[in-house]
This record gives structure tokens, C-alpha cells and sequence, in this order.
């Protein structure tokens, strides 16, 4: 008879390594241990709201995202996205993508991808800037996943327009800290120091924040 311990961890191995399998097809900017991190708090995160994400490029993220939320039939995530690339996709730029390069949009690839694994019915898309469907959001958020521009300016304005929807008791994660200089910087700066907020994680600079307040 084995054990519930031995159980719980071969059984997280074994749903990493099933999952993972699936998700490293998709193009992305993403650590597979950042997605598994992603999908478990998608799946037992506290609060209640929806799951909000700025940033989804072909849907790397928002597929972990959604598996996760989809096991435990919680609520949607909602993938906003311009879908016309970062500063950094577009012809010449050091990440160019040939998504951009070809049709100027990840959008077709996205649709393409959250289909493919299976979580189509637990994506709702919005396509526009960040700062146009803030405008028009309403309903509280449980987990918000910012992955957009990095810049220091596009950080601080996602960040300020969004986690006022965020539940108290709720996460915020942030990509790419320590690896991009603007969101860092952000970071550091200003949200390191807010007592409205405390990291609970930092998997590989995917920063995951408790909202205290
Ligand atoms: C680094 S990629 C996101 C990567 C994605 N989370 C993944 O797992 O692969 C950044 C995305 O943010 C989008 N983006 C950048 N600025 C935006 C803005 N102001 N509003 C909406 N989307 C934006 C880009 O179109 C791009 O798809």
C-alpha cells in the first residue's frame, strides 16, 4: 500500500510531465514550470472572479491558464491582447515573429492553439489594447496575469488600471521580472515597496503577489 504523500507527488509529477508535453508544441514566452505554476493557481487560487490576462500572443500562457480553471470548473479566462505584437515581434526586432512579419497578427495561431488543447470553451478573447478593454471591464478578478509591454510606462499603466479589480485575497502575477528592464524596474520601484501587496512566489521571474488591501 503506498502512501497519500507518495501518491500526491508522483501524481504532480506525472501531471506535469502529461501536461507539459502538450503545451511545449505552442510557441510562447513561457517556462513550462511557470505554466504549471499558472494552471495550479488557475485550478485551487483563492477568491472568487474571473481570470484576466493581458498578453496572450499565441496562447501559451492562457492555455495553462484555462486548463487549469477547466479542471475545477471555475471561471473563464479572459484573454486580452491587441494581438499586432510587442515592440520587440515586429519586423527586425530582436523577438520578430513570423506571425507579425507574414499577417501583422497572432490572432489566427491563438484561436488555432486554444483549440488545439482543448480549452476553446474557457477562453473568452478580447482583442484590443489593454488600455481600451480596461475601460470597459467590470466584475471583480480573482488572478490577474500581466504579460504585455515591458516597458517601465506600458507596466505601470497595466498594472494601475487592472488590479483595482482585483479581489482582496486575490494574485497578481507579473512576467519577465529580472529578465526585462522596464517591468523590473517597475517593479522594484513601485510595487516591491506597496503594502497593498505581497510575493508569495518568483518562479523564474514570474512573480505571483498576494493583493493584502
Ligand atoms: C510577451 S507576449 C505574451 C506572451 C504570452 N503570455 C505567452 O505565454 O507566450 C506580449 C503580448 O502582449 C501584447 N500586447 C503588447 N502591448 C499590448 C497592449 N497595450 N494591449 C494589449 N496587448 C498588448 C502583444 O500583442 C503580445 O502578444
Amino acid at each position: 500500500m503506498l502512501s497519500d504523500p507518495i501518491m500526491y507527488r508522483l501524481h504532480t509529477v506525472f501531471e506535469y510531465y502529461e501536461t507539459e508535453v502538450a503545451m511545449s508544441k505552442l510557441e510562447g514566452f513561457l517556462y513550462e514550470m511557470q505554466g504549471f505554476t499558472l494552471m495550479v493557481l488557475a485550478e485551487q487560487g483563492p477568491g472568487a472572479g474571473a481570470i484576466v490576462e493581458i498578453g496572450s500572443f499565441k496562447g501559451k500562457s492562457t492555455g495553462w491558464l484555462a486548463k487549469g480553471t477547466k479542471k475545477a470548473s471555475r471561471e473563464k479566462v479572459f484573454a486580452v491582447d491587441a494581438f499586432t505584437g510587442s515592440p520587440e515581434h515586429q519586423p527586425g526586432m530582436g523577438c520578430e515573429d513570423h506571425d507579425i512579419v507574414r499577417i501583422g497578427t497572432t490572432l489566427e495561431a491563438f484561436k488555432r492553439n486554444i483549440a488545439a488543447i482543448g480549452v476553446d470553451d474557457y477562453v473568452e478573447t478580447i482583442v484590443a489594447k489593454s488600455e481600451d478593454a480596461a475601460a470597459t471591464w467590470q466584475g471583480p478578478i480573482r488572478l490577474l496575469f500581466i504579460d504585455a509591454d515591458h516597458s517601465y510606462e506600458a507596466s505601470k499603466l497595466d498594472f494601475d488600471l487592472w488590479t483595482p479589480h482585483v479581489v482582496r485575497g486575490g494574485l497578481v502575477c507579473l512576467h519577465d521580472i529580472g529578465h526585462w528592464d522596464g517591468v523590473t524596474e517597475f517593479y522594484d520601484r513601485e510595487v516591491k515597496t506597496n503594502p497593498a501587496y505581497r510575493e508569495v512566489l518568483n518562479v523564474m521571474g514570474l512573480v505571483v503577489l498576494e493583493k493584502l488591501s
